[in-house]
């Protein structure tokens, strides 16, 4: 359940924090053009957000704050990720279902997209992302 599809890393970044407090930096390490960036926030916990796969699109999901659960699918296996460290975040490849849940009230989620928003991108029917990976 928990080993991460091959395409599927975490990417550690430069952590700049001291004693004064965090502060990390996300520059020459991101493997696409970042052209979009979107969070979460005041997500109800119990809330399923996700529920789809990409047919292109490149991403990098980032618990920047708080922490929620992450479940990621290549269509052949499951992983269960808790997220909860802003020092890393995980890169997610085209043609990976992913599913967002069990947030906390704090919790913030940064997200990294190598396209500008595209709904012809998405694969929203679960059968049909599974016919497509068989
Ligand atoms: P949705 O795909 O349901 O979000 P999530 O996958 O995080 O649960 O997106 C909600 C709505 O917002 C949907 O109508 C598409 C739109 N949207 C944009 O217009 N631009 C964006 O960058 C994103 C992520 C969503």
């Amino acid at each position: 359940m928990n080993t991460l599809p091959k395409t599927c890393r975490f990417i550690e970044f430069q952590d700049l924090s001291d004693q004064r407090g965090g502060l990390i930096s996300i520059e020459k390490i991101v493997p696409f053009e970042i052209k979009r960036l979107y969070y979460l926030f005041n997500q109800n916990k119990d809330i399923l957000r996700g529920r789809h796969a990409h047919k292109n699109l490149e991403q990098i999901i980032i618990p920047i704050h708080g922490s929620f659960d992450l479940i990621i699918d290549d269509g052949k296996h499951k992983s269960s990720l808790v997220m909860n460290n802003p020092k890393q975040g995980l890169y997610v490849c085209p043609m990976i279902w992913r599913d967002l849940t069990n947030f906390s009230s704090d919790a913030v989620c940064l997200v990294l997209a190598s396209q500008c928003y595209d709904e012809a991108d998405y694969i929203r029917n679960y059968e049909e992302f599974l016919y497509a990976t068989q």
